[in-house]
């Protein structure tokens, strides 16, 4: 039998459990855009629940729900702050401008998080030649900042800052839950601090799809009348709301285990010549690391690794990702890290990187 392919590219390409799998066969559905889906309606719920907040609608993906929570907070003309690293600033085929007017104004922090200090002097004046500022997005944990999660106070310092001047606070939380275990807060204490978080179910806690954002009813409500807008409102959605329940229950713990995995490969891979990395800063599932240019650019790494049955990710020139979940097991991250190493010394072979690989 042919060994498995060890996919390390993304905890999105995850394949729902045979559990997981059982709870969308047996869940109860009705029609979502009349309200009268159960499964939906108890998972927005447990959300609200679980947040500690008002309101809660689901959509198809985290883009869609960070949009929605986009769309729930500005006007056209309206300017959201964000780190330079933001998925919203930079992987949502610019989104904010296409679907509802608004500029994204990127600031440097450190690895993707953003501090007070990083945003203050960037409101705009009340004067007619500018936008107006109006919305903070914060990623938690940060994906290209590194994959690190913000330290609690310094969520509650951003919240602050932003209500005393007026702004409105949107969480991409895409991977919130790998926050929490890395960090020891609940996810609750975290958004007390903003006004809409956007959670994504598709990642590490294994479904095949679906995101929810969470916030006030106000919110909300301007949220849902944009998922219309954005054509994207469901009918019988329970059996996917069913995968995040299940979730829920039986998939977050676990996520403690692909961050002890990550460290492993961050580990086995920080010896090996021409390759930077520092695997004291693997704080979650995300392993980024710096390929030195002498031994070729990170797509052609790559595509040498692809050829031997490991698919990784080339996020820069010369940066590379690795994602650990829960369809990766140990040994095999053990395996991967054997193979870049001999990749990385090994004869270079000439590759081809094809257009779908290069950066
Ligand atoms: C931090 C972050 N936010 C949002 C998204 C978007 O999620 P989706 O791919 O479901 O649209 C991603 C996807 O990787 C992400 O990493």
């Amino acid at each position: 039998m042919a060994s498995r392919f060890i996919d390390l590219r993304s905890d999105t390409v995850t394949r729902p459990t045979p559990g997981m799998r059982r709870a969308i066969a047996e869940a109860d559905v009705g029609d979502d855009m009349q309200g009268e889906d159960p499964t939906v309606n108890a998972l927005e719920a447990r959300m609200c629940e679980l947040l500690g907040m008002e309101a809660a609608v689901y959509a198809c993906s985290g883009t869609q729900s960070n949009q929605f929570g986009i769309r729930a907070h500005c006007l056209p003309g309206d300017e959201l702050l964000i780190d330079e690293f933001g998925h919203i600033a930079n992987w949502e085929a610019g989104s904010p401008a296409v679907l509802s007017g608004v500029t994204v104004r990127t600031v440097r922090g450190r690895d993707g998080m953003i501090d007070v200090s990083d945003l203050e002097g960037k409101i705009r004046p009340d004067n007619q030649h500018y936008c107006v500022t109006r919305l903070v997005c914060v990623e938690n944990t940060t994906n290209h900042g590194g994959g690190v999660a913000y330290p609690l106070e310094q969520m509650a310092r951003i919240g602050k800052w932003s209500r005393e001047h007026g702004l409105k606070t949107h969480i991409d939380g895409a991977r919130i839950f790998n926050a929490c275990i890395a960090k020891g807060y609940t996810a609750k204490e975290f958004v007390s601090h903003a006004e809409t978080i956007s959670i994504c179910f598709s990642k590490g806690l294994g479904c095949p799809m679906g995101s929810v954002l969470v916030g006030d009813a106000e919110s909300i409500k301007k949220a849902r009348r944009a998922r219309k807008q954005f054509g994207g409102a469901l009918r019988q959605a329970g059996m996917m709301a069913a995968s995040a329940i299940y979730a829920l229950d039986h998939h977050i713990d676990r996520l403690a285990e692909d961050h002890i995995n990550a460290r492993v490969f961050a580990e086995a891979i920080a010896d090996i010549n021409g390759i930077i990395i520092d695997p004291a800063k693997v704080e979650t599932n995300l392993v980024f690391f710096e390929l030195h240019p002498r031994h070729g650019s990170a797509a052609e790494l790559a595509v040498r690794m692809k050829s031997r049955g490991v698919n990784i990710y080339a996020t820069g020139p010369q940066r590379l990702r690795a994602c650990t979940h829960l369809d990766v097991t140990k040994d095999e991250l053990l395996t991967a890290a054997k193979i870049l190493r001999d990749c990385v010394t090994g004869d270079r072979v000439s590759v081809e990187v094809p257009a779908s690989l290069a950066y």
